[in-house]
């Protein structure tokens, strides 16, 4: 079957790495046709893509019906299409369409009147609460119509964010970028932060049915990271009070995947000899996890001369005083 990811726009490089790394770790084949701005098209021979409610940085996606030109004459490209393996009288649906780079205004309209042409007007719209979405996309004149995959409500994410979580602070990362790095991991099983923090990273994992283990040095954290867990349902985690140099011993085990944001020097506890703390914490992450590891930072730091293989660096701007930089890192 063949796939559209409408990828976020804010994050595009990041979303795709999500949505690839995600199909690796279910082991899904694909091949990519279309890589372009936020569209990704790709053909997989698998329909079994529950696991796709994990993605974060997709805004939807869709099971592609059609994919043309309008310079094929859009009227005939429509009226090929045999609804009835998408829709049914039984059920009721709703258009969206969106335009880029396109003077062309009422596709939404178009698509709408083949429906109902196709099914003589017996079947029922319903804007509100539609029971199907028939998505069309235009990128200059490429023309892509889909219908969507049912997904998890992509607006809990705003319920998510940091200022509205009991315990705060302002260098929290934004839930669908902590979820992003979570998928990009490869985690299917658990993963461990080693600096917890508020916990934002592990709220977005345990809600997507991982086991979740924190560790901070700061009991305020880690209580904080608690309340923060229970504040969203989530009731199965381990967070420990301690040292990042020392999770081999607290926790006597290494991890399938390692996903953490590192202090970035604003604690006293981390001042006094960062590089020090840095290189320390690093090198026991190195052995404490097996597949991916995904590190944030406010710089790009070296690590391949601690051992690791970089993947890739993502360097997003979060504020005018804070550029962050995901290490996407295996061994
Ligand atoms: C989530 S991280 C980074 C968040 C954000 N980037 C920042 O700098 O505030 C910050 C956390 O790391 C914790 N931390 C600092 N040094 C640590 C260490 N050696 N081991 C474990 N946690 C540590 C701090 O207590 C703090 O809660």
């Amino acid at each position: 079957m063949k796939l559209l990811f409408f990828l976020s726009g804010s994050y595009t490089p990041l979303a795709r790495e999500e949505v690839i790394s995600l199909l690796d770790t279910y082991d899904i084949k694909y091949e990519i046709t279309y890589n372009e701005g936020q569209l990704l098209l790709l053909n997989v021979n698998s329909s079994e893509l529950d696991f796709l409610f994990r993605l974060g940085l997709t805004h939807f996606v869709l099971n592609v019906i059609i994919e043309s030109y309008i310079d094929d004459g859009i009227e005939k490209i429509l009226s090929d299409i045999e609804w009835s393996s998408y829709l049914n009288l039984d059920r009721t649906f709703k258009v969206r369409a969106k335009h880029k780079d396109s003077s062309f205004e009422n596709l939404e309209l178009l698509i709408a009147k083949s429906i109902s042409k196709y099914f003589r007007d017996k079947i029922k719209a319903d804007l509100s609460n539609p029971m199907d979405e028939i998505n069309g996309i235009l990128y200059g004149k490429r023309l892509i119509i889909g219908k969507k995959i049912p997904e998890r409500s992509k607006k809990d994410f705003n319920k998510r964010k940091p200022q509205l979580r009991p315990f705060f602070s302002p260098t929290s990362i934004d839930p669908r970028i902590a979820r992003a790095m979570i998928n990009v991991s490869q985690a299917q099983k658990e993963v461990l932060d080693d600096f917890t923090g508020t916990g934002g990273i592990l709220i977005e994992a345990g809600l997507i049915g991982l086991d979740i283990y924190g560790i901070d040095i700061e009991e305020k954290s880690v209580i904080g990271t608690i309340t923060n867990l229970s504040n969203y349902g989530i009731s199965k985690f381990d967070i420990k009070l301690g040292d990042a140099r020392e999770v081999l011993d607290m926790f006597e085990r290494s991890f399938e995947s390692i996903v953490t944001d590192a202090p970035y020097g604003r604690s006293t506890k981390v001042d006094k000899d960062k590089d020090k703390m840095y290189r320390e914490c690093f090198t026991t992450i190195l052995d404490s996890f097996e597949k991916r590891c995904v590190i944030g930072l406010n710089m790009e730091y070296p690590f391949d001369e601690l051992g690791f293989y970089i993947e890739t660096i993502y360097k997003f701007r979060v504020h005018k005083s804070l550029t962050r930089y995901l290490h996407v890192l295996s061994k």
